[in-house]
């Protein structure tokens, strides 16, 4: 799929750092132009250098500075991009955060922090994208569809996690929306589908993996023996934004491994 998006304009959000650097990465190898989005200026050189290793791997792009939980910031950033490149193709709904804790312990701030960034930032920058795809319709040079969003969700849109109940919230609340959306929007050929990754080796769980015995302990949830990378995501994303899955659409593909399997019930139930 060296090609396949060859042409378009995406902008992946969070991608200073984790899947969201290794999404921004496959789909450059993939052709698109791509909008390297990260959310304060503390995270400026990270995005400049995932930008840096797109550009010495051939591909383009360009870096911006933007909170997703913003309205106004979300609005100036696609203003930008489409101010700069014309319009835009592909939204990758990346940005994504935790802030655990024991739910008797919860504060206000960790729950709206989390929730704003990973349900209203995805919000905010899909309504400005089909806003966009709406004005813009199919483009058949372009792709089959009039634009593309893949939403970043988790196992735990399913999965309910205990200590992180601002967390499994917002996957589970992005589930809905992208369902929604993806109904609302399909007969202007706009396509809405997410990716449940698993356990992917990023700092956002690097507690879970970076010991031997912590690695371990993560294994005895991932029927298929490995903890993800990123690549892993990265070409799910590629295949979910090019026209090979044109007949996709308000689908949540897993990527983690079996860890949906309820791997418990392998020696027990
Ligand atoms: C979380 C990770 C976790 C994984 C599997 C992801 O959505 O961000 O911290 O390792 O789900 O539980």
């Amino acid at each position: 799929m060296e090609n396949a998006l060859t042409g378009q304009i995406a902008i992946v959000t969070g991608a200073s750092s984790g899947i969201g650097a290794g999404v921004a990465k496959a789909l450059a190898a993939a052709g698109a132009t791509v909008v390297v989005n990260h959310p304060v200026p503390a995270t400026r050189d990270a995005a400049e250098s995932v930008l840096a290793e797109i550009r010495s791997a051939g591909g383009s792009g360009t870096t911006c500075l933007c909170d997703v939980s913003k309205e106004p910031e979300v609005q100036k950033m696609f203003a930008d991009v489409i101010a700069q490149y014309g319009t835009v193709d592909i939204l990758i709904n990346n940005a994504g955060l935790q802030r655990d804790a024991p739910f008797q312990d919860m504060t206000l701030e960790q729950w709206n922090y989390v929730l704003g960034v990973n349900l209203t930032g995805q919000f905010l920058c899909a309504r400005e994208a089909i806003r966009e795809f709406l004005r813009r319709g199919v483009v058949p040079s372009r792709s089959k569809a009039a634009g593309k969003i893949i939403c970043m969700s988790s196992v735990h849109e399913v999965i309910p996690w205990a200590g992180h109940a601002n967390y499994a919230a917002s996957k589970g609340g992005i589930m809905l929306m992208m369902k929604s959306i993806a109904q609302e929007f399909a007969p202007k050929k706009i396509r809405i589908n997410s990716i449940a990754p698993g356990a992917i080796k990023t700092p956002i769980n690097h507690s879970a993996w970076d010991t031997p015995a912590a690695e371990a302990k993560l294994l005895e949830l991932i029927p298929y023996g490995r903890v993800g990378v990123v690549e892993d995501i990265g070409k799910a994303a590629v295949w979910l934004a090019s026209d090979d899955s044109d007949y996709v659409v308000g689908t949540t593909l897993f990527v983690d491994g079996g860890m949906t399997l309820y791997p418990g019930f392998s020696t027990n139930g």
